[in-house]
């Protein structure tokens, strides 16, 4: 039985400071932030591991940042590097916030972990949560790391087997627009070795 997400997470959490900057994640960050058309507002950081690069930075820029993660050692992390950040120790999908509550949202290598099925709906709150002068930045894992057009299983991180979820591209693009977003850009980067999807959405 392979332990959960939490549970690896938790893990890796005890290693953090060894993998440390891994990923460069400069030119994605600088690239999101030229798309904001708000330059200081409030974050929300989905899957937000300890807050680095994504709400150091935005915190570094006088924004207000929020982080949802379920693995509480991570969030012990995040209090280390960026003890300003509102953290919400919780599953993704079972948090709720206010309608127009952020001016971005980020879910940077995390929304891949979460059930394909749950995407829609996830999208849905986002949608709601958001600025409509807003953005929401994503990484999407797609057949560049899974080998497969759809996905639900378990591939190898750092020495675990982590699972991971998703659709095909298409149907990813389908998802947004009946969520309400239009789409700004979406990217295949290769960082720190490893090939996934950046999509920019905004609501249309
Ligand atoms: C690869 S780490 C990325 C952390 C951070 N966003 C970064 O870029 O360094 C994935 C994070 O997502 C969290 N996570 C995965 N699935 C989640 C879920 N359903 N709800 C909340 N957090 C989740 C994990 O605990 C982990 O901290």
């Amino acid at each position: 039985m392979p332990k959960t997400l939490r549970e690896v997470y938790n893990g890796f959490a005890a290693t953090y400071e060894q993998n440390r900057g891994l990923f460069d994640m400069t030119e994605v960050l600088g690239h999101f932030y030229e798309a904001l058309s708000i330059k200081k507002g409030k974050l929300l950081d989905l899957g937000c591991g300890a807050g680095e690069p994504f709400a150091r930075f935005f915190a570094d820029n006088g924004w207000q940042v929020t982080g949802v993660d379920f693995s509480e050692k991570m969030l012990t992390m995040a209090a280390k590097y960026v003890p300003e950040m509102k953290t919400v120790c919780k599953d993704m999908r079972e948090v709720d916030f206010a309608p127009q509550s952020f001016d971005a949202i980020t879910a940077v290598y995390s929304l891949f972990h979460v059930p394909r099925a749950d995407h829609q709906s996830l999208f849905e709150k986002m949608h709601r949560w958001l600025n409509p002068k807003g953005c929401l930045l994503f990484t999407y894992a797609t057949k560049e790391y899974t080998g497969s057009d759809e996905f639900d299983g378990y591939k190898e991180f750092l020495g675990e087997k982590l699972y991971y979820s998703h659709k095909t591209p298409k149907d990813l693009y389908k998802d947004l627009i009946n969520a309400g977003f239009k789409i700004l850009s979406a990217d295949y980067r290769a960082i720190g070795g490893e090939t996934f999807l950046w999509v920019t959405v905004r609501p249309d």
